[in-house]
């Protein structure tokens, strides 16, 4: 059992936590019809395309700052009761903006719901700003902007996230670099549907701390060899890549290579309600389906926590 052990992710996207039962609620009060991603209690798509569409579906029945409050603070409070001490939610202001909402009400309502589970709970948070990469260049490049601009303290990374196949990572450097300027924490998902050239082109254009996924990187020895010599961590989201069919099973899943090889890793949840998962099931995933230690997941948490853009002051009391 993972119960007692200290959890911390770095990787969960806001929308992407959003219960069904929420969604559910949400559509009822904007009169909005949910059947042709949400069913009998879950959500539906049928592959990494159809997911996107839902999740931009689910995106847009929040539409008020308290909706975003309410939401954020939801998760975190889950996190604490499963001994989390720390997470990192990606927002996405884009998002904000589609529905009509604008992207300083959207990141208020994430800060308020922040704030409201810390002072309830004690779990600290901070937000990764991203680009979605399906969106346009302008659009991330509008969304590091947005990031450099906002000067709030809880804003502390920059990510792109989206569509992979979508042109390649040259066309959305310019974002990362107003984000490197701005002094942003930098993460990029690559090698989660793409293979090893989207985590090399990563690693020579974006230069990031972090890649989100990452783990296809496991089909090239050398880019493996090269993650592990530079430190990059991979925030790795197992429950997703299998919900996804990027591997076909746990047994079959790299986290452990990885590991072995040197490589910094990491377990998160990505969008936990889309892949019926959640971080505790994350966790169970890690010792029951990979048979890790208490010591080997505590390593990860420790990893997690290493890899935080959180100010050393925070991170250390973490530690
Ligand atoms: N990959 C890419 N984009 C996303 C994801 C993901 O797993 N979740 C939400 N947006
Ligand atoms: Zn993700």
């Amino acid at each position: 059992m993972t119960q007692h052990l200290l959890k911390a992710e770095i990787h969960c996207h806001i929308e992407g936590a959003a219960p069904p039962s929420v969604t559910e609620k949400q559509a009822r009060k904007y009169g909005v019809d949910t059947s042709a991603f949400l069913q009998d209690g879950a959500y539906q798509w049928r592959d990494f395309s159809e997911f996107l569409v839902a999740y931009d579906a689910v995106a847009a029945l929040f539409r008020t700052e308290e909706d975003y409050a309410l939401l954020t603070e939801a998760y975190l409070s889950e996190l604490a009761a499963i001994n989390t001490i720390y997470s990192e939610i990606i927002v996405s202001p884009d998002h904000g903006d589609r529905i009509g909402l604008g992207a300083d009400a959207y990141l208020a309502g994430i800060c308020d719901g922040i704030l409201a589970a810390k002072e309830k709970t004690g779990i600290e948070a901070r937000i990764i700003v991203t680009g979605e990469r399906h969106f346009g260049p302008e659009r991330v490049i509008s969304a590091a902007e947005y990031a450099a601009r906002a000067k709030n303290p809880l804003v502390t990374g920059f990510n792109m996230a989206g569509e992979e196949r979508m042109g390649r990572v040259a066309d959305y450097a310019r974002a990362f670099d107003i984000a490197r300027d701005a002094g942003l924490g930098l993460t990029i998902h690559a090698g989660e549907v793409c293979g090893p050239f989207s985590v090399t082109d990563a690693l020579d254009l974006v230069k990031p701390a972090r890649i989100g996924h990452g783990v296809r990187a496991i089909e090239d020895e050398a880019l493996v060899a090269r993650l592990a010599e530079l430190g990059t961590v991979l925030e790795v989201c197992p429950g997703s890549n299998i919900a996804l069919g990027v591997f076909a099973d746990f047994d079959s899943h790299p986290l452990k290579r990885l590991k072995a090889a040197g490589v910094k890793v990491c377990i998160n949840s990505d969008d936990p309600p889309f892949f019926a998962t959640s971080l505790a099931r994350e966790y169970e995933i890690a010792a029951q389906a990979m048979g890790m230690s208490d010591a080997e997941i505590n390593q990860m948490t420790r990893t997690a926590l290493e890899a935080a853009f959180v100010d050393d002051g925070t991170k250390a009391g973490l530690l």
